[in-house]
């Protein structure tokens, strides 16, 4: 009897567990809509495309750049929120800083643009 009630307890922190973990990933997942819809308001497209090449890499360069670099995520929300200086037709200029509501998200449009 004791035995039984010990495996239901067990069953029940497993399912708990799992959930959370769950909850965990979608947490972590890009909202690809928000993303999209961030870089269109802000006219990124001016000068940055998914696939193409423009006056600015395109997303999948970029994402290629940082593949498997720990700090990426943090590299380019510098680079969004501090307007550092570029280089377009060897003219320098200050890049574009992202206009969003809060931190969060830049940060889901960064993970956007680092897994194309
Ligand atoms: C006027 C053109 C222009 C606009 C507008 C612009 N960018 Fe860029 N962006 C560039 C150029 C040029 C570079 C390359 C800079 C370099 O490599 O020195 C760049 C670089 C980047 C990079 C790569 C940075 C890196 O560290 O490799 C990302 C990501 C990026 N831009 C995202 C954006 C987003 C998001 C927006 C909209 C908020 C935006 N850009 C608006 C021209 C632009």
């Amino acid at each position: 009897m004791k035995q039984v009630q010990f495996s239901n307890v067990l069953r029940a922190l497993l399912a708990v567990g799992l959930t959370a973990g769950a909850l965990a990933v979608q947490a972590q997942a890009v909202d690809v809509a928000a993303a999209e819809d961030l870089i269109k308001v802000n006219k990124c497209g001016k000068c940055h495309s998914v696939d193409k090449q423009k006056d600015g890499p395109s997303f999948q360069k970029t994402a290629a750049k940082y593949k498997g670099k720990a700090d990426a995520e943090a590299k380019l929300f510098t680079h969004l929120t501090t307007a550092p200086t570029i280089e377009i037709d060897g003219a320098k200029e200050q890049h574009q800083k992202m206009k969003a509501k809060d931190d969060a998200a830049i940060k889901n449009a960064v993970k956007y643009i680092l897994s194309r």
